[in-house]
């Protein structure tokens, strides 16, 4: 298994162009099964595990998918199969989406549960209700899902939580169902709207993305769209937060800075000077960090959970206490026993996490739990004093294209073996 190896203390420096969204381009790579007269061609797609997966997905499903760089074309003209297996479905979250995609596409699905990170228990209830709501039969029977859409049809809706995955769902099965279907109390996160743009490229008739209220009116038919994936907001502020741990100073460019106004506040309360110019971030990093009070994760546009431990990793080096309380997964701080291999004082009681600031880490070996937990232990192995060993970095791989290689040109040291 590759590991990753740290030696901290030097500053993070430099300039960098952040690649696209993980969360955008996999719904959008689902989305593009609902064309059957044409190849889509999709931009900024980032080299991550989750993306090749999900190209595999697509393949198994009759696809024929090339990948150039960071551009992948779809072409979903043959006949759609129904059936994803479960090697394929359990290696991560967003493989949900084509339940809502082949319902659309083929009429019948054959699913198992999804994978991802362990953030807690990750139900489904939403995404079946949703389904179930616009006319699907869904049954449940060993471990599988049945889909049978034939009787897809337009409704008025309202989720009980915002929930990403679900509202993704909603827009893929609603966009070919005949009427108007109203979605209430959706997800309002960018990558919706990335994932709307995507579909009213292809021909559909999307309104409303981004607030908690979507109008999805059916159409027909979709054809082939060329698309360029919005930049990956959690990896930005990834980047953000390793300058800020390491006393350094980094330009980000090719982001969208209202996308990471929660954290950019946070990083400023931290003491960071913060500077935002059109599609660019300059951070300049303190001497000394100063803890922020209270951070509570919320759906967008409150603060991003999948920053949250981003920002637990760089509070243990504030000066003063912070209380972190996560409100949207029930298990989201493994990392801090990681983190307490490493010097950190964290005190977890429920889904609040008080950290006290220490005058500095100390590198360890230490293992990654999920994605952005992993990348958490890299802001404190980058900030530590001595060597720090990650394991299981394939959670890292997931989401972060390049991270080595970027934060070895941005002045760390940093081998991955
Ligand atoms: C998406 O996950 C993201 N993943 C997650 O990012 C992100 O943390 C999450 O949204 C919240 O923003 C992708 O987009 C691939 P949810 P998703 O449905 O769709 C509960 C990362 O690090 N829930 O909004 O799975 C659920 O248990 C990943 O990039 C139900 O109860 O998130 C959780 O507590 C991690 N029933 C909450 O809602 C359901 O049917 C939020 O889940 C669905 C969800």
């Amino acid at each position: 298994m590759s590991k990753l190896i740290i030696r901290g203390g030097r500053p993070i420096k430099g300039k960098l162009a952040v690649h696209g969204a993980k969360n955008a381009v996999l719904p959008i790579l689902a989305a593009s099964i609902l064309c059957d007269d044409g190849v889509s061609v999709i931009h900024n797609c980032p080299n991550l595990r989750d993306v090749t997966i999900t190209i595999e997905i697509l393949r198994y499903l009759g696809a024929r998918v090339t990948r150039a760089g960071d551009t992948i074309t779809i072409d979903a003209r043959r006949r759609i199969e129904g059936h994803i297996p479960p090697y394929l479905m359990q290696q991560l979250r967003s493989s949900i989406v084509f339940m809502g995609a082949i319902a659309a596409r083929s009429r019948k699905a054959k699913i198992s549960m999804p994978g991802g990170c362990e953030l807690g228990p990750r139900p489904i209830d939403l995404h079946i209700k949703a389904l179930r709501d616009l006319g699907c039969d869904i049954k449940e029977k060993r471990d599988y899902l049945y889909v049978n859409s034939r009787h897809l049809k337009s409704t008025t809706l309202t989720l009980t939580f915002p929930s990403v995955g679900a509202t993704e769902n909603i827009m893929l099965a609603a966009c070919l169902a005949e009427g108007i279907t109203i979605a209430k109390n959706v997800a309002q996160e960018p990558e919706i709207i990335d994932l709307a743009n995507f579909l009213n490229a292809m021909g559909a008739n999307i309104r409303g993305a981004g607030t908690n209220c979507i109008e999805i009116e059916g159409v027909k038919h979709l054809h082939a769209a060329d698309y360029t994936i919005m930049p990956d907001r959690i990896a930005a502020i990834t980047y953000l937060c390793c300058a800020a741990a390491t006393k350094g100073s980094i330009e980000l460019t090719h982001i969208v800075p209202e996308h990471l106004e929660t954290a950019l506040s946070l990083l400023a309360q931290c003491g960071c000077r913060v500077e935002v110019r059109n599609n660019t971030v300059l951070l300049e990093a303190p001497e000394t960090l100063s803890a922020p009070p209270e951070i509570v994760t919320a759906p967008y546009p409150g603060f991003p959970t999948d920053a949250q431990s981003l920002f637990l990793a760089l509070l243990t080096l504030a000066e003063g206490t912070s209380t972190i309380r996560e409100t949207i997964f029930e298990s989201r701080f493994r990392p801090a026993a990681e983190l307490a291999k490493m010097g950190a004082s964290i005190a977890l009681c429920q889904n609040c996490a008080t950290v006290t600031g220490v005058a500095g880490l100390q590198g360890a070996p230490v293992a990654a739990t999920d994605l952005r937990g992993g990348a958490a232990l890299v802001i404190a192995a980058l900030a530590a004093e001595g060597t720090t060993e990650i394991e299981n970095i394939c959670y890292i791989d997931r989401g972060y294209d390049r991270l080595a290689e970027n934060l070895s040109l941005l002045g760390a040291d940093i081998k991955r073996i």
